[in-house]
């Protein structure tokens, strides 16, 4: 975790340096390398947080030179740096570190060239045996890769060398339900050891992500006040305003429950219900977080029926621009069931939360983008200002991790004036306005801290596998039609069952922005 939250820890990327190594990343001439890997490299370099001996390899299969490569990233780092155009010394620097190696993903040669280059880099840069291998494929190539690196030599730790480590960043989607999932993590655990494999949720690195730790556990009037005494119900909403951009393909395979609520959301979850940890290392932080999810119960199919919710845009207007439907998009098909829009209602059966509904819900094509988390507290008690008829809100308070990131708090306050009058009012806390406009990309924060060797930020083979058990039994239900699958105008909140399924309970969903 970052310096402020090192605690007892004793490891931190504020603290700890990042050792010279070679970052290998598969899939090199994709999309996510261009947009975040290569730019999250280059912010890293520029502000001296990477040994000046890192080396990047890009490993694909088209044919390309060391020198397109380089003028590829070059390009990348200019289009989509948070800080552009680059800095042409930083550049230049890292730009001598950067190579190209051209392989099909299945071809053992390929790797056992890789392992000679390997150790020239080591030879010419100093970076002695240390390997992070960035999967950043389609997740069909996952296996094969990880199966000839095992072959190639290139996953273990090289017993002969101390300094040596190897690790493998692996992006999502962490297979496509329990029983894929634990295939994926028995076939990568058999060349890396559980301590070596860092699943990457990018949610992890945004920064207000991380400050739910923060708020939580440095500050002390919330603690006590977070359970179920005090708290009447919890919402979590990611909602997008783009559509599914071209990767039709992709999401007809997935569907909003999978790419959105199996991990982002349930990261979120996780993250503002668990018990406060022993410690901040990563396995204390993270067996508080797999105790969360062992503790929601699994869906009854008359459960799922009840408490959830899955939507489709189909064809309208968002923001003044024209918006064809979800199954018109390319790649989908036209008879598409596969959901663009979730609302999941859950329970946490724990001391801490048992009876305390948690709804969450995800949709592209939303009226507004962001996300955030509210904790709805209890009512006042019904006397003196409660009354009947009264109106009298709940106190909520909300995180906002994007945009606007910060957090308020709604209270009732009487409005100035000669008669009582009790409105709602905002505490309001901005980061932007805090700390200026400074924060780094969810990527710079997770590649260092992968480098540093800190899986904190990671999510653990457990966890993964938790959060697929509980997302299978919806999808099962789903599966056998327990859940119509309900078209949603683009622009809107999604259909209006999810309404229904809060308005069931008495309550409404949050109007995005946590103020007025
Ligand atoms: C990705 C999903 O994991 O997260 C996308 O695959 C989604 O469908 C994206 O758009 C949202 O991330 P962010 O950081 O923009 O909220």
């Amino acid at each position: 975790m970052s310096e402020q939250l090192t605690g007892n820890s004793g490891k931190s990327s504020g603290t700890s340096t990042a050792q010279p190594c070679v970052i290998v990343i598969f899939g090199a001439t994709g999309d996510l390398t261009a947009r975040k890997l290569l730019p999250a490299i280059y912010n890293l370099s520029r502000e001296n947080l990477l040994s000046k001996s890192t080396v990047v390899v890009g490993f694909a299969r088209r044919p390309k030179t060391d020198e397109q490569f380089r003028q590829e990233m070059h390009d990348a780092v200019n289009q989509f740096s948070r800080c552009k155009p680059a800095d042409e010394t930083v550049w230049n620097d890292l730009a001598g570190r950067i190579y190209y190696h051209q392989s099909p993903f299945e071809n053992a040669d390929g790797y056992r060239s890789l392992a000679r280059r390997l150790e020239q880099i080591d030879q010419k840069h100093g970076t002695q045996g240390r390997r992070l291998y960035y999967l950043s494929t389609s997740p069909a190539e996952f296996g094969v890769i990880i199966d000839h690196l095992g072959d190639a030599g290139l996953g273990n730790i090289d017993p002969f060398n101390a300094r040596a480590w190897r690790r493998v960043i692996v992006e999502k989607p962490f297979g496509s339900n329990l029983d894929t999932a634990r295939q994926l993590n028995n076939r990568i655990n058999r060349t890396f050891d559980e301590s070596q494999v860092f699943r990457i949720d990018h949610y992890l690195g945004k920064q207000t992500v991380q400050n739910l730790l923060v708020l939580r556990f440095a500050n002390g009037i919330f603690e006590p006040i977070w359970n179920r005494r005090y708290v009447d119900h919890v919402q979590i909403t990611v909602g997008e305003t783009l559509g599914v951009e071209g990767r039709g393909g992709y999401f007809e395979t997935a569907g909003t429950l999978r790419d959105m609520v199996q991990n982002h959301l349930m990261q979120l979850l996780t993250l503002i219900a668990m018990e406060p940890p022993v410690a901040l290392d990563g396995d204390a932080i993270r067996d508080e977080k797999v105790r969360v999810l062992k503790s929601i119960p699994s869906y009854s199919t008359q459960q799922a029926a009840q408490w959830t919710v899955r939507g489709q845009y189909s064809q309208g207007e968002n923001k003044g621009m024209p918006v064809k439907a979800y199954r018109d998009e390319e790649r989908v098909s036209p008879q598409s069931t596969t959901e663009t829009y979730a609302a999941v209602k859950l329970y946490i059966n724990n001391w801490r939360w048992q009876g305390v509904p948690f709804y969450l819900r995800s949709g592209k094509q939303m009226k507004l983008q962001g996300s955030e988390v509210s904790i709805h507290f209890n009512s006042a008690p019904g006397v003196l200002f409660n009354t009947p008829g009264s109106g009298l809100a709940r106190n909520v308070l909300t995180v906002r991790v994007q945009p606007n990131e910060g957090i308020s708090l709604l209270m009732n306050a009487k409005r100035p004036g000669t008669v009582t009058q009790i409105v709602r009012a905002a505490m309001d806390f901005e980061y932007h306005e805090a700390f200026g406009s400074y924060s780094p990309e969810a990527y710079e924060r997770l590649l260092l801290d992968a480098i540093i060797g800190d899986s904190t930020l990671f999510i653990r083979r457990d966890e993964v596998e938790g959060s697929w058990a509980i997302i299978d039994a919806i999808e099962e239900a789903w599966a056998a039609n327990a859940v119509e699958l309900a078209p949603y105008a683009p622009g809107s909140w999604g259909p209006p069952q999810a309404d229904e399924l809060l308005a069931h309970d008495g309550r409404a969903w949050d109007p995005l922005g946590g103020r007025l």
